[in-house]
Formats: structure tokens, sequence, C-alpha cells
């Protein structure tokens, strides 16, 4: 697939039905998308669940969820009457992990950090999309500096997929609004000031004013917040 100015312009301008229509007309069988059950992804969830898309929704598990992230996941499932697949990491590598450098070894450096995040999601990321052709993300420009800029649709060369942003021009509380408007189950967290909810070590919630991005990895000051997932560009 080629990635054109144009067709950045085309998707840009399409619903959110529209582009995952696309998707699954350019590759039938080989779209999936990645939900971390935060609040963008729901609302990609009930998208993909109520217009029948074929898409495979998959969530990493890492091992180190917060137990209102499984209960989202079940209260989804059961709400759409459709299986979202759970992905885990390998049992040797986390093993090795963390025989090698202890439980929470990702509080001592940005290293021990992304490989804690190579071996519980980098890795069963790849096994997820493996086959794929197109990886659906609920990135929106407005959550991070570094997201500001991405296009709605790009070539990760990381992963060797395409990927594509639904909701990239959407602002948080149009994302909000979605979730009340068809009472889509949402984490109970985001009740609690956590915006982008990711492993329960690393996650807190942030305060007013505080950078969308300030409650992932709050202990680093210098990283550029992202676990590997979405820094491939
Ligand atoms: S992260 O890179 O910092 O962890 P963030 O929480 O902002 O990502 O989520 C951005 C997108 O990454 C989500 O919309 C989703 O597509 C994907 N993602 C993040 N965490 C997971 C997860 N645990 N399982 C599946 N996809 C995830
Ligand atoms: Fe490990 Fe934290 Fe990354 Fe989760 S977010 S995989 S616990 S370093």
């Amino acid at each position: 697939m080629e990635i054109t100015d144009e067709l950045i312009k085309y998707l840009s301008e399409l619903s959110v039905n529209e582009v995952l229509q696309f998707c699954t007309e350019q590759f039938p069988g080989k779209v999936s998308f990645s939900s971390s059950l935060g609040y963008e992804d729901q609302v990609l969830t009930h998208f993909i669940f109520t217009g029948n898309h074929d898409i495979d929704v998959f969530t990493l598990d890492t091992g180190r969820q917060f137990p209102e992230s499984y209960s989202v996941l079940r209260a989804t499932e059961e709400r759409f009457q459709k299986r979202i697949r759970v992905l885990f990491p390998k049992h040797e590598l986390v093993q090795d992990y963390v025989d090698t450098h202890g439980i929470n070894a990702f509080y001592e450096s940005p290293e021990l950090r992304k490989g804690c995040c190579a071996v519980r999601k980098i890795e069963p990321l790849k096994r997820a999309l493996a086959g794929k052709k197109i990886w659906i993300t609920g990135l929106r420009a407005q959550q991070s500096e570094n997201r500001s800029d991405l296009p709605m649709i790009e070539y990760d060369a990381g992963f060797d997929i395409v990927k594509v942003h639904p909701l990239l021009h959407w602002s948080l509380d149009e994302v909000k609004e979605t979730v009340k408007k068809y009472n889509i189950p949402y984490n109970v967290l985001h009740d609690r000031g956590f915006v982008s909810i990711g492993c329960a070590p690393c996650t807190r919630a942030i305060r007013e004013g505080e950078d969308f991005r300030a409650g992932r990895w709050w202990w680093e000051s210098n990283s550029k917040k992202e676990c590997g997932l979405h820094e491939q560009r």
C-alpha cells in the first residue's frame, strides 16, 4: 500500500466507521486493533463491535495490570458478546528478567524499564501482529508532543506494518462524550484522575494542569515516555 499525502488527507475526512471499513476492504482478515482498555480504545472497540467490522481486537496482559483493567475487559466482552484476545508474555522471558534484575527493576533505570516493556509488551505485540497488514491504535495527537504530528496512516518499519489511528484528531472531551452517549464500559480509574492507563506500578493519576503523559513512568524525567510500542518512527 502506498501512503501518500492524498491518502492521509482522504482518511482524515472520514468518520471512524468509514476508516475501519477502508482498512478491512484493503486487507480483509488482516486488520488488528490493539486495545489498552483505556478511554480511546473503548470507543474504538464500540465502533468495531457494533459496526461488525472484521477486525481482531486484542489486549496485551503484561501481568502487571490494574485489577480495574481486568474488570473493564470482562464488562466489555459481556456488553458486546464478543471475545477480546488476550496476549501474555512468554513466561521464560519474564522469569529470566525477574531472576536477573528483580521484580520491580523498571524503577532503577530507563534501560531496565525498557527491558521490562520489551519482554512484557513488545514481544507479545509482535506475536499479536504476525501476519497482519494493518494495526489500528487509539493514539490521539493531543496526547503528547511526540504524537502531535502523527499522520493518520503511517508505515511502521519496526513492526513492518501499516498503522492507522482513527481517533487521531479527536479531543479528550469528544472521547468522553462518546463513552457517555453510548454508555460504553470504561475503566473506573479514569474517574480517579488517570488519563492514560498502563501497568499498575508504572502509572499514576495526574493533577489538573499536568501533562497527559505525566502519569506514565513519572520517575523518568528525561525519557520520551514511550515504551517501544509507538516509537519506531
Ligand atoms: S503506551 O505506549 O504509552 O503504553 P498508551 O497507553 O498511550 O500507550 O496507548 C496508546 C495505544 O497503544 C493504545 O490506543 C493501544 O492501541 C496501544 N496499547 C497500549 N497499551 C496496550 C496494551 N496493554 N494492550 C494493547 N494495546 C495497547
Ligand atoms: Fe514493565 Fe512498567 Fe513497562 Fe509494564 S509499563 S511492561 S511494568 S516497565
